[in-house]
Parts: C-alpha cells; sequence; structure tokens
C-alpha cells in the first residue's frame, strides 16, 4: 500500500498546484491513496464544501484538518455530511465531525487519523490519549493506520510519533507549513516526519503576504493576513510504503516541488 499525504494546501495557488500535480505525482509514484490536508485551502483559512468537493474529484480519498478547521462558516453546513473529511479528534467530544475515517482500497481498510498537539496552540484534549483510544478501535478493523499529527513543536510531534511507533504506519506531522529533512521509518516500523510542508505560494510567508508579516514583526501593529496570489508556487508531500500484511512502513520519501526542485516525471 502506497499513501500519499500532501501537506497544507493554502489558498487557491495551492489547489492550483494540487489541479496540476496530483495526476502527474499519481503517475510517477502511483500512490493507491492520497490524502490532502485542507485546512488552508480556502484563502489560507479554512475550507469550503465545494473546495472539498473537489478535492475528491481531483483524486483524494481523505481530507484532513486542523486549528483552522472552523475559520469558514460554511464548515459547520457540511462536515457532518462529508464522508471524507477528519478534523483532529482531540477536539471536545461536542464538536461537529469526526478526527477517524476508514477507506476501503480495493478490499484492503486504511484508518486515517488527525490529532491536534497542544503546545503554542489552542488548548484541546490529550492528543496522547486520543491517539490511544483510536488506535485501540482501529486495530481491531486493520493494520494499516496514518496519522496526521497537527502541530507547532517538533519535540511534541517526535513525542507521538515514538509513542506510536509498532502501532500505527505513519505519523506525520502539518502545520508548520515548512517541510522538515527528518523522514524516517522509526524503530518499530512507523514512518515519521516531522513536518510534511505547505503547497502553494513559494515566495511567501508560511504562505502569507511577505509585507503583511513583516509589518507585524517589525511594528506589532494588527494586519491582515492574506494568501499570497501571485507568483510562483510550490508542492510539499511525503510518500509511504506499507506492508499491507504488518502495517509496518517499508520506505518513506519526502516529496518537493518548486523552483529550486523541479519536479521530473
Ligand atoms: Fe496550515
Ligand atoms: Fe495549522
Amino acid at each position: 500500500m502506497k499513501i500519499l499525504f500532501i501537506g497544507d494546501v493554502v489558498g487557491s495557488p495551492g489547489r492550483d498546484m494540487v489541479q496540476e500535480y496530483l495526476p502527474k505525482l499519481k503517475e510517477k509514484y502511483r500512490p493507491n491513496m492520497t490524502i490532502i490536508n485542507g485546512e488552508n485551502a480556502a484563502s489560507g483559512k479554512g475550507i469550503t464544501e465545494k473546495i472539498y468537493k473537489q478535492f475528491l474529484e481531483w483524486g483524494a480519498q481523505v481530507i484532513t484538518m486542523g486549528n483552522h478547521t472552523w475559520d469558514k462558516k460554511d464548515i459547520f453546513d457540511f462536515i457532518d455530511g462529508a464522508k471524507y473529511m477528519i478534523r483532529p479528534a482531540n477536539f471536545p467530544e461536542n464538536n461537529p465531525g469526526k478526527g477517524i475515517v476508514y477507506i476501503n482500497i480495493n478490499g484492503t481498510e486504511v484508518a486515517v487519523i488527525n490529532l491536534q498537539g497542544r503546545t503554542f496552540l489552542p488548548p484541546v484534549d490529550d492528543p496522547f490519549q486520543k491517539a490511544d483510544q483510536l488506535v485501540e478501535e482501529a486495530r481491531k478493523r486493520t493494520n494499516i493506520i496514518f496519522v496526521d499529527f497537527h502541530g507547532e513543536a517538533t519535540s511534541e510531534k517526535q513525542a507521538m510519533g515514538w509513542y506510536l511507533d509498532g502501532r500505527v504506519s505513519a505519523v506525520v506531522g502539518t502545520h508548520t507549513h515548512t517541510q522538515t529533512a527528518d523522514e524516517r521509518i522509526l524503530l518499530e516500523g512507523t514512518a515519521y516526519i516531522s513536518d510534511v510542508g505547505m503547497t502553494g505560494p513559494y515566495d511567501g510567508i508560511l504562505g502569507v503576504e511577505r509585507e503583511a508579516v513583516l509589518k507585524r514583526f517589525l511594528t506589532s501593529l494588527p494586519v491582515r493576513f492574506e494568501t499570497t496570489k501571485k507568483g510562483r508556487t510550490q508542492l510539499n508531500g511525503i510518500l509511504v510504503t506499507i506492508n499491507d500484511k504488518t502495517g509496518q512502513a517499508k520506505n518513506v520519501e519526502r516529496i518537493i516541488i518548486n523552483d529550486d526542485h523541479p519536479f521530473f516525471s
């Protein structure tokens, strides 16, 4: 089982990259399944139903989210009916949506779990306890379990990787919008990367207009953050190859497409 995961898609530049490169990535890597983090897909903040459906049309099987889940109020109208969308499972119990989904890929079941960290992020329930609960539930059905851990601190993400090592197929970090070069397979067979990175503007600051972010740093005055609409773009992802029987990862490979790392088919 090969699973392709695409890091935080930011605004229309990010969506354009997915539309253009997902078919090319599929041709090159032949993944059995594609997961997209869509928390910034609608102008950098949240997601709409239209975009969710577009991602599925373009060939994704699951959309994961993060701290921007509720940014577009449209989400409350469709998340409960969005079968293939998950948001962090350790949000408060009474929140709409769900944090785990099971997908059938040609007769093989895959569980995808979304969790959010608590370090330098708004308070949520304990992601480690929630992971225990969901992994135990999922392992009754399948050994192939993929975790998107949406967090800021590399320490917390490494901790989750080691905590779940041998119990899940992959723990991939999202949220920082900066790809880390620490992809590896942990000792008990879990693929790991601290952050997959982002998909969208290449010359912004984490996808946001440079001028606004700089103004904030230089003046501490309130500024409005907008997605960089013009200019060069990038796509960041990761490909995990998994042993179907054991659920252990066999290979993990970073994907990076930008002007400094051009795509070769
Ligand atoms: Fe993000
Ligand atoms: Fe985030």
